[in-house]
């Protein structure tokens, strides 16, 4: 017997015994009596889902039991009533069992019998049946320990007890699961026909109803509002460790999805996956760009052409190209499952890496197997794009300036006009002086101006000794193509900015446009991709900053219409602009560290208690359209090659 125990017995059993056993309950504890734990189990088996009466039972054991040990003869008693127990605990109305339309109005408690508390963890998901087989869908949101007697344990002599040994009475305390309702789930339907539903939680269970955890995969997916296909993510998980259940496999998979049966497909709303260095960032996004290259994968366009995706991926680590090739570490065993869940997998044949050509940089491509093509970014891309050339410290009246004296190049230029000819051209002391007696720029304007667009970054970018892009869309952007655009090679950030820029609002210009240059984007179901998104997409205040983060709010404000789908990939969340941030609709997280960063991405509190405590590869989702917030696992293999020997 506990010490504790001791303490607290000498009032308790008559509590518990008034409150929940007859006299014959009492008895049953006899060894003789092997009526007992049969009458207890087929009650079980037979009565899963009910409330009534028999549950009675179940209480019994638990509160006979702890008197059972008050006469030592018990102890060796062999016969155990939890071997049939079929739940964790039941429903408790102690406190009011109460369901509202609010969070706050709502409240809902079980107990957890002592043989189950060390597997309920909050987090996890329970079921707690209706009488007419309707169920609730709940999650446990707090523990609580509460004394089964009232003792003051805060004394010397309790906790001396306590120190002396490494367990407590369990039966002298209350486990108590404050549960969070999530749906209830009925049945729609009849015969083969009928069909798991969820809806809004209207009704409350009764008392002492037997709350189970949930392990039915239909009845998860079903309470957690997860789509049966589409593009697969990972498997549900709670506290990092996967849910399991009876089906085979018996993980559950995680999807986004991605067909027009209600709604269009997430992948066109935006995704921003955030997570601190070494996360897992890139290695969870090259698994999910490999699901949109499945070669079954098809989208619709408007003119109701359906076509495969083309990803265009933005790589300034020079990672990506590697889809190309397999990852030697995946066994035949890994094939298998992927196969069994429909996760696509292995090098993506149909990978070119686009190489800017910038200034005196060489890129080495000795870690990856794709095609590569040169590029250069032809300086006619500044007619329509002045901004592109004016840095991050213009103000409004020297970018008023600057766009003047472009329009007026390109009128005399055409665009053949080259970088080198707009320098010579601006290099002119006549058209300042022009410029200046007519009142349109002022001396010291232009010299600003001047002094911003004449630059060695940009005298490194513009015009090189390769095709430039422009020439080179339709095979630049393809269905089924991965086209990824290496920037480590570059060793200007100024310069990569500029790249980076160049070619992701070529490809948003040509999305929106209603008079296409290239058709091949506009007809082109497109995942535009961009790894370290806040460097591009900054909330910096520059005219350049206010002029991207316009063109791709709008972008993606677009996107569902048009078919493209950004792909943002970042560990500093906090510096992407907000209004970019406004038009995500798929969050992913995996571990970040930065409070300032985890507030910036905008999820639910009880996914963003998580954040810093998530391991490689794990993540929290928050994607209202698609399912409830949850935490998943990624892969724990790249399903083609990443990372360097
Ligand atoms: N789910 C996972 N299971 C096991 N290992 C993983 C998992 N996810 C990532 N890793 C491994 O962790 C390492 C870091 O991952 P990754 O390169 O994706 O990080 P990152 O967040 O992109 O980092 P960085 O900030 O440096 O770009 C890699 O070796 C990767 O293979
Ligand atoms: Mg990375």
């Amino acid at each position: 017997m506990t010490d504790l125990g001791d303490f607290s017995r000498s009032g308790g059993d008559d509590d518990s015994d008034t409150s929940e056993s007859s006299p014959a309950a009492t008895d049953e504890f006899d060894a003789d009596d092997s009526d007992s734990a049969p009458v207890a189990s087929d009650s079980d088996a037979t009565d899963r889902d009910g409330a009534g009466d028999d549950l009675d039972d179940v209480g019994d054991f638990e509160t006979t039991s702890s008197a059972a040990r008050d006469d030592d003869r018990f102890d060796t008693v062999p016969t155990d009533p939890r071997g049939t127990d079929t739940g964790i605990g039941t429903l408790s109305a102690a406190e009011g069992l109460r369901i509202g339309e609010d969070e706050d109005e709502t409240h809902v408690q079980a107990y957890v019998t002592a043989d189950n508390r060390e597997d309920v963890r909050v987090g996890k998901y329970l079921l707690v049946p209706y009488p007419d087989g309707e169920k609730l869908f709940a999650r446990v949101a707090a523990l609580e320990y509460r004394q089964e007697y009232r003792v003051d344990d805060a004394t010397e002599i309790h906790s001396k007890r306590a120190m002396r040994r490494d367990d407590i009475e369990e039966t002298d305390y209350k486990l108590m699961a404050d549960l969070e309702p999530v749906a209830v789930l009925y049945e729609d339907g009849e015969g083969p026909d009928v069909e798991l539903k969820r809806r809004m939680t209207d009704r409350v269970p009764k008392p002492k109803s037997v709350v189970r955890e949930a392990s039915d995969k239909p009845e998860i997916k079903t309470g957690l509002k997860m789509p049966e296909d589409g593009v697969f993510l990972g498997h549900l998980s709670v506290g990092g460790e996967k849910v399991r259940t009876a089906a085979e496999p018996p993980t559950i998979d995680y999807r986004l999805k991605d067909d027009y049966a209600d709604g269009d497909p997430l992948v066109f709303r935006h995704t921003l996956v955030a997570g601190g260095t070494g996360s897992g960032k890139t290695h969870g996004a090259k698994n999910v760009l490999r699901q949109f290259l499945a070669d079954e994968r098809r989208y619709e366009m408007e003119d109701g052409a359906e076509r495969r995706a083309a990803v265009v991926q933005f790589d300034p680590q020079d990672e990506y190209a590697q889809m190309h090739d397999d990852n030697p570490d995946v066994t035949r065993e890994d094939e298998r499952k992927w196969e069994a869940e429909n996760v696509a997998h292995g090098g993506h044949d149909d990978t070119v890496a686009f190489v800017p050509k910038v200034g005196n940089s060489s890129y080495a491509a000795d870690h990856h197997r794709a095609e590569q093509v040169e590029f250069t970014i032809p300086f006619s891309m500044v007619r329509d794009r002045p901004w592109l050339v004016a840095g991050a410290s213009l103000n409004d009246n020297q970018y008023n300036a600057l766009t003047l004296l472009i329009r007026r190049f390109f009128d005399q230029f055409g665009d053949a006009g080259t970088y080198r000819e707009f320098v010579d051209y601006i290099d002119d002391p006549a058209l300042r002086e022009e410029l200046d007696e007519s009142g349109r720029v002022h001396e010291a304007t232009y010299d600003a101006v001047k002094r911003r667009v004449i630059g060695s970054a940009f005298a490194d970018v513009f015009d090189q000794d390769a095709r430039p892009i422009t020439d080179q869309i339709r095979s630049f952007v393809k269905p089924g193509q991965l086209t990824v655009v290496p920037t480590y090679h570059v060793n200007d950030s100024r310069a990569t900015e500029v790249v980076v820029l160049a070619l992701a609002s070529l490809l948003v210009d040509e999305k929106l446009s209603n008079a296409p240059r290239y058709d091949r984007v506009k007809e082109t179901p497109l995942v535009v991709g961009m790894d370290e998104a806040h460097n591009f997409l900054t909330d910096a205040d520059s005219v350049q900053a206010r002029k991207v983060i316009g063109k791709f709010t709008e972008a993606a404000k677009q996107g569902r219409k048009e078919r493209l789908g950004l792909f943002l990939i970042t560990q500093d969340p906090q510096d992407i602009h907000e209004a970019v941030f406004k038009q995500i609709n798929t969050t992913v997280v995996l571990n970040l560290g930065d409070e300032d960063a985890i507030k910036s991405v905008n999820i639910p509190s009880k996914l963003e208690g998580k954040v810093p405590y998530m391991e490689k590869g794990q993540m929290v989702v928050y994607s209202p359209d698609n399912s409830e917030p949850v935490e998943i696992i990624g892969l724990s293999k790249c399903v083609t090659k990443h990372g360097r020997e």
